[in-house]
C-alpha cells in the first residue's frame, strides 16, 4: 500500500493569502486500485467567511469524504491538476512517469480556480510576479522545441525547467503558458508546428462568431510573437485588484456530472444531465440552462466535436456559483457529411449533431419547443451566413478558410429522424 498526503489550500472570495482548507490522502493498495480521501480541517470549517471546493461532492462538512474515481482525485481537485501538456512537462521535469499527487504538488501556480497545493501546513504566499508580452516568444520557443522532441528523451532539461517555473499548468492539451497583459492575466495558447491550419486565428474567430449568435464567451484576441500567432484569452477565474488577483474557483463539467474519462465513466457525458445537474445549484439555473442549450446548438453547427466535459466550466466568484463563459470552441472537419457526433448525448437520439435531436429534450433545458426552435435557426442562418465574413474579418487566411468550410451548418444537421 502505497500512501501519499498533501494539504489543500484556497483563496477565498476577494482575498489574497490563501488559507489552509483541508487535507487530501491518496492511497493505492496492492492491487493497484486508488482511494482518496479529503477532510476540511476544524480551523477552515470554523471560519464565517469558508467556502466549499465544489457544491457536488466536497460541500462543508466534518466528514471524511472518499472517492475512487479519476484514479481518487476528487473531480474539484482534478480540476486544478495540469493535462496532457503540463503533465507532459512534469514527467519530464522528474524524468519519468510522475503520479496524481506529483501532478499537484509540482504545476506552477497558475492553475485554474481558487486551489494550491503543498506539503506545508501554512499555505505559500502568491507570487507577486508574472510572464510579460515579451516573454511569449522565448515561451514559444521551448514549446516548439518540447513539442518536436515529445517522443524522444532528448528534450534540454532546461527548457522544461523554464515552462515549468513560468506557469504551464492550466489544462488542456495545447501548449500554453500564462502572461500578464493590460491589466490582467491571459491564458496564452500557441500553434503546434503540427497544426493544419492557423489555431490561434481560427480560434478566436470561431469565440467572436459564438458571439455574434449571443453566447457569453471568454474575451480574446490574437498576437504575433516572431512569425507565429498567439491566441490570448482573458482568465475569467481572475480578477485585478488593488494588490494583486482576487481568484475564482472553477469546477469543469467533468466534476458536475461526477465522472471521468473511461468508457463507463463516459455514461453520464450529457448535456441533458448536466441541465439538470447545474440546477442543484447553479445561482442564475434558468439562464445558464438556456446559455448551455445555446452552446450545444453552437458546437453543432461549427463541427466543434471536442466538446467534452473538461471543456465546460463552472465559476464561483463569491459564494454564488454560474457556468463560465464558453471558451476552447475549434472546428473539425470529418469526413462524413451525413453524421456528426458531439461527445456529450444531446437529445434522444444520443450523441447525433443534428437539428431534431437537439429539439427532442429541449424541455430538460427549461425551453418550450418554439424557443428552443428560434434559437436554432436563428444560428443556424447566423453560422451558415457569417462564419465567412467572421474569419475573414479577423484575419484568417483564405486558404484556411477553404479548408475549415465543411464544418459550418453541414448536411446532416437538417436530416429528418
Ligand atoms: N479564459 C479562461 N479562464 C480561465 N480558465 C480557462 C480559460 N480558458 C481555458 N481555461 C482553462 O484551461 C483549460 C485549457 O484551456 P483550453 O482552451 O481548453 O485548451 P486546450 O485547447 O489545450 O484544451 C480549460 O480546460 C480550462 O480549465
Ligand atoms: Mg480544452
Amino acid at each position: 500500500m502505497i500512501s501519499k498526503e498533501c494539504y489543500v489550500y484556497i483563496s477565498l472570495p476577494e482575498r489574497y493569502e490563501p488559507v489552509t482548507a483541508g487535507k487530501l490522502v491518496l492511497e493505492t493498495d496492492d492491487r493497484g486500485v486508488n482511494v482518496g480521501r479529503f477532510i476540511y480541517g476544524k480551523s477552515y470549517l470554523a471560519r464565517s467567511e469558508a467556502v466549499e471546493l465544489d457544491p457536488i461532492e466536497l460541500k462543508l462538512s466534518d466528514k471524511v469524504y472518499q472517492t475512487t474515481i479519476l484514479k481518487g482525485v476528487f473531480g474539484a481537485i482534478r480540476d486544478a491538476s495540469p493535462d496532457f501538456w503540463g503533465r507532459e512537462l512534469i514527467n519530464r521535469h522528474l524524468g519519468g512517469q510522475a503520479d496524481e499527487m506529483e501532478y499537484l504538488l509540482f504545476s506552477p501556480d497558475d492553475r485554474a480556480g481558487a486551489l494550491w497545493f503543498g506539503l506545508n501546513q501554512t499555505p505559500p504566499p502568491p507570487k507577486k510576479t508574472f510572464n510579460q508580452m515579451m516573454d511569449l516568444e522565448s515561451l514559444q520557443n521551448y514549446a516548439d522545441e518540447v513539442l518536436q522532441n515529445i517522443q524522444s528523451e532528448d528534450v534540454n532539461k532546461k527548457q522544461v525547467e523554464k515552462l515549468l517555473l513560468l506557469g504551464t499548468s492550466m489544462g488542456g492539451a495545447r501548449p500554453k503558458a500564462v502572461v500578464e497583459h493590460d491589466n490582467n492575466l491571459w491564458v496564452a495558447k500557441f500553434n503546434a508546428p503540427d497544426d493544419y491550419w492557423d489555431n490561434a486565428l481560427v480560434e478566436h474567430a470561431m469565440l467572436k462568431l459564438a458571439q455574434k449568435c449571443g453566447l457569453i464567451v471568454a474575451e480574446s484576441k490574437v498576437v504575433s510573437v516572431g512569425k507565429k500567432n498567439v491566441l490570448l484569452i482573458k482568465r475569467f477565474d481572475r480578477e485585478k485588484a488593488a494588490n494583486g488577483y482576487f481568484r475564482s474557483r472553477m469546477i469543469s463539467a467533468m466534476t458536475v456530472l461526477k465522472s471521468g474519462d473511461n468508457h463507463v465513466e463516459r455514461r453520464n457525458w450529457s448535456y441533458m444531465i448536466l441541465a439538470e445537474e447545474l440546477r442543484k445549484f447553479s445561482a442564475t439555473a434558468k439562464q445558464d440552462a438556456k446559455e448551455l442549450f445555446k452552446r450545444m446548438v453552437f458546437n453543432t453547427l461549427i463541427s466543434n466535436l471536442d466538446d467534452h466535459p473538461r471543456n465546460h466550466a463552472f465559476i464561483a466568484k463569491n459564494a454564488d456559483w454560474k457556468l463560465s463563459p464558453a471558451y476552447d470552441l475549434t472546428p473539425s472537419i470529418p469526413i462524413s457529411i451525413e453524421r456528426r457526433d458531439l461527445a456529450l448525448e444531446c437529445g434522444k437520439y444520443g450523441r447525433f449533431a443534428n437539428r431534431y435531436n437537439l429539439l427532442s429534450e429541449a424541455s430538460r433545458f427549461l425551453l418550450t419547443n418554439e424557443e428552443s426552435e428560434k434559437i436554432i435557426d436563428n444560428m443556424y442562418s447566423m453560422v451558415k451566413n457569417s462564419w465567412y465574413s467572421v474569419a475573414r474579418s479577423v484575419g484568417v487566411k483564405e486558404m484556411d478558410c477553404e479548408k475549415i468550410k465543411s464544418a459550418f451548418a453541414y448536411e446532416g444537421f437538417n436530416y429528418e429522424l
